[in-house]
């Protein structure tokens, strides 16, 4: 349909036609089971008419299912309008990839991009349209529960991997590729800045922090032509986001030239009330719609008042056609029209999904996204070696992550059930082992197990419901009985590797003795293949953290690109009068970008061409050598600071990275070339530039170990 099509359509439709396309309902308002019809999600005490017209929904689920919506959404609409179905489909549909915190440790676009296009293949031929992905909020605080569903603390990789998921979702021609679905960019804005770590708390940003650090991974999915962007829950300085007129319109809208769909999330306008600038379902439809929020997700605000505001004059008919222009147009560039069934298909259905190929996607970014925390020359394990895999965490299928909804944990791949296949001599125990409180024969097993063993597995972690939404903790240890099971087996065999399933970075202070540790996050459903494969060396562990880990939690937020004071420790470590703690160090345990390999990589010779000039770029070059005897790939990092500036700047700020593949004892150079506007900061006029002067250039393996060279910015 052309433009001036669906402008007509909005011109026919009545004033109650039009509001209905603002309401998403859920899968439930569907069903034709009985059983799904009754309860709290399908009651809002809608008239079956209105939830007959209902714009878009959300959640439905499977081929067959997802026709027959659509086929009796279009039977009851006057218009012949289709309806959108939405989902969430945040790592992966049905097969499950590693949790975005952990896609984050792959510093891999490609990868990434992959993870997305499986993802939309699979939920494609099962009738979805959009995801509500990527979730690009940039986290700094473990304590949230949602750390899990982002790429991490840093805005330059989040930009990357944003942008590298909406073209894996939406393709390069959305309409007439049937195998992909449109990626919703959420929650914007700010959400991962959530006080104290605790869902769904306030946010309280300064502009500078909001644009630098914040906003440029929504902008860099929109820059890939993400088409809908959902609101985030919180207020951020003071005012709730979903009713932000300066969020959606001074910045999505006129500064980021959006101009497609904006989804509450769910509730989220109603919430208004809550958040105290609403007084009743009324005003927080006006102040919503005056934001410029096209859909209302599972509350009835516009569906109850938006009519009564426009009739007495309050709201402008124009914000409602506007928002329904913006829908409709949603539907036509999905090509929902012409086709209203998309992708939906029955047959084609079982041969895509879970297939062989996708599962060997799915092991190839857990591969990539394990993390090597540590490691005293115990790894990797010899395939006669005698080891005893032992710990809540061993046989367990609980790996898939919380965003995981068409996943099953009968499918996925145990630790257990992937060092069989490597390993001639495991101990494996026979007692089921509990997170929180195991039996008392299993502790018993696990102790005589190790006792026999040359080397111990012990496989921890937390469940999937530990993280995710409103999963926050204020204690990022690991369960007090996991430490003690530790500590008990440290009494009768030292040598002793630690793996870890996990959502957030954890405090793992308690594990210090530990001769190796693991970290291999939620990885999805062929998880305990690829960390079998990382133990026993039959891959070479890459992954680098997306967010650093803490000493303790007591120095969180802690990352890595912080600002300097006017009293570092650096300058004075034995000073009092320095900015430091008295109890612990201002450090990361394991910092952002670190990780180890079963290899031995050298950084040699930073070299630096000319000066940088707002016409000439610099290049920078770097030898990397692997000294090693087994092949690598190694992730280069590039950070700068800018040394004298009119605002204070981070102390390191990553510009470029490379992923290169050393065979032994190969050297490379790796160069990254910068430009001026990679030097650009927001001033204190809340513009972006860059100021002349003198520059550091890092490069590395990691945010923390890093040779260093100056250059400078000339006119
Ligand atoms: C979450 C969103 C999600 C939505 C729909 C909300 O609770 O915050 O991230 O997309 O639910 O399921």
């Amino acid at each position: 349909m052309k433009q001036e099509q669906l402008q007509n359509l909005v011109e026919q439709m009545t004033l109650e036609e039009k509001i209905d396309q603002l309401l998403q309902l859920a899968a439930a308002f569907y069903s034709d089971k009985a059983e799904e019809k009754t309860g709290p999600m399908s009651d809002l005490g809608l008239t079956q008419e209105t939830i007959n017209q209902a714009g878009t929904t959300l959640g439905v689920s499977g081929a067959k299912e997802a026709i027959r919506v659509q086929k009796e959404y279009m039977a009851n609409n006057r218009l012949h309008i289709p309806t959108i179905l939405m989902a969430d489909i945040i790592h992966g549909f049905r097969t499950i990839f590693p949790i975005p915190l952990a896609l984050g440790c792959t510093w891999d676009a490609a990868a990434v991009e992959k993870m997305a296009a499986v993802s939309a293949k699979e939920a494609a031929v099962s009738g979805l349209h959009v995801t509500f992905s990527p979730m690009v909020d940039l986290v700094r605080d473990p304590r949230w529960g949602r750390v899990m569903e982002s790429t991490g603390e840093d805005p330059f990789l989040n930009s990357q991997l944003a942008q590298a998921m909406v073209l894996g979702y939406q393709g390069t021609d959305l309409k007439n590729d049937l195998s992909r679905v449109a990626a919703c960019v959420k929650h914007f804005a700010a959400y991962g800045a959530a006080l104290s770590g605790r869902d769904y708390n306030s946010v309280d940003l300064s502009e500078q922090q909001l644009r630098e650090q914040y906003l440029p991974g929504y902008r860099a999915a929109l820059e890939a032509g993400a088409k809908l962007v959902m609101t985030s829950f919180n207020s951020l300085n003071g005012v709730p986001a979903t009713g932000n007129k300066w969020l959606f319109r001074d910045i999505l809208r006129k500064e980021f030239g959006f101009d497609g769909v904006v989804i509450s999330d769910w509730g989220a306008i109603q919430e208004l009330i809550a958040h105290g600038v609403a007084k009743d379902k009324k005003q927080a439809a006006q102040l919503a719609i005056e934001a410029g929020v096209d859909i209302e997700m599972m509350t009835t605000c516009y569906t109850d008042y938006l009519a009564e505001l426009i009739q007495e004059g309050t709201v402008d008919e124009q914000l409602l056609d506007e928002a329904v222009l913006r829908i409709l147009t949603l539907k036509n560039d999905l090509g929902l029209f012409e086709n209203p069934h998309r992708g939906a298909n029955v047959e084609e259905e079982a041969r895509v999904i879970f297939s062989e190929e996708h599962q060997q996607a799915a092991k190839d970014l857990a591969t990539k996204a394990i993390v090597l925390l540590k490691n005293e020359a115990i790894l990797p394990l010899k395939s006669e070696e005698n080891v005893a895999l032992i710990g809540p965490a061993a046989a367990s299928q609980d790996i898939l992550g919380a965003w995981s909804w068409q996943g099953q944990k009968t499918e996925a791949i145990s630790l257990a059930e992937g060092a069989k296949n490597l390993s001639s001599s495991l101990l494996l125990g026979k007692e089921p082992f509990d997170y929180f409180a195991p039996s008392e024969a299993a502790i018993k097993e696990a102790l005589a197990l190790a006792e026999k063993a040359d080397k111990v597995i012990l496989a921890l972690g937390e469940t999937s419901e530990m993280s995710g939404e409103a999963a926050s903790r204020s204690d990022i240890r690991l369960p007090e009985a996991q430490i003690q099971l530790f500590q008990a087996l440290q009494q009768v065999n030292k040598e002793i590797i630690v793996t870890v399933y996990n959502g957030r970075p954890l405090d793992l202070s308690d594990f210090n003795q530990a001769k190796a540790i693991v970290e291999a996050w939620f990885p999805g459903s062929q998880g305990g293949h690829a960390l079998a494969e990382i133990l026993w060396g039959n891959s070479n562990p890459s992954g680098r953290l997306s967010m650093s880990f803490p000493e303790t939690v007591g120095q969180v937020p802690i990352y890595y690109n912080v600002e300097n004071t006017g009293r570092p420790y650096e300058s004075a470590p034995d000073e009092k009068y320095v900015s430091k703690y008295l109890d612990t160090s201002n450090y990361a345990k394991y910092p952002f970008g670190f990780g180890l390999t079963y290899s031995q990589v050298d950084y040699t010779e930073l070299v630096i061409n000319q000066s940088l000039t707002s016409a000439t770029p610099l290049t920078a070059s770097v030898k990397v050598k692997n000294t090693s005897s087994l092949p690598v790939v190694e992730t280069v990092q590039f950070y700068i600071r800018d040394l004298v500036a009119e605002r204070v700047r981070p102390i390191k700020e990553l510009k470029a990275f490379e992923k290169v593949s050393l065979a032994p004892g190969e050297e490379k150079t790796v160069s990254c070339e910068l430009n001026e506007a990679d030097l650009r900061y927001v001033h204190i006029d809340n513009q972006w530039r860059s100021d002349t002067g003198d520059f550091q250039l890092m490069v590395g393996p990691n945010s923390r170990d890093l040779l260093t060279t100056t250059f400078q910015l000339i006119e």
